[in-house]
């Protein structure tokens, strides 16, 4: 199911937006035109990341420090456990995610 989430413009570029979607807790990442859905949770204990720094396209989870690549969720330090991601459309200036 397609679920339209926001306008592109409010996922600020290189940053994360966090959004829900049937109680679903879920980033967004924007670099330029595309754009990267991930489930909030870290793949080391689950905990929320979307708290973490953010600095060249990387996201550091603020508990333990595991690092993820912003572009494909793939782990730095465990790379079989990469976020898990969810497919992103944008039509005209609308971004959709299918959950
Ligand atoms: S929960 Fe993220 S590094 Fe431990």
């Amino acid at each position: 199911m397609w679920v339209e989430i926001t306008a592109l413009d409010r996922v600020p570029e290189w940053g994360v937006l966090p959004v829900k979607i049937e109680e679903i807790s879920l980033i967004l990442n924007r670099q330029g035109m595309k754009v990267a859905c991930y489930r909030n949770a870290c793949t080391h204990l689950e905990y929320p990341i979307d708290m973490g720094k953010v600095s060249n396209g990387i996201i550091t989870c603020p508990f333990h420090k595991y690092q993820f690549k912003l572009d494909s969720g793939k782990c730095l330090n465990a790379p079989a456990d990469p976020l898990e991601s969810f497919p992103v459309k944008i039509e005209g200036d609308r971004l959709f995610v299918e959950i």
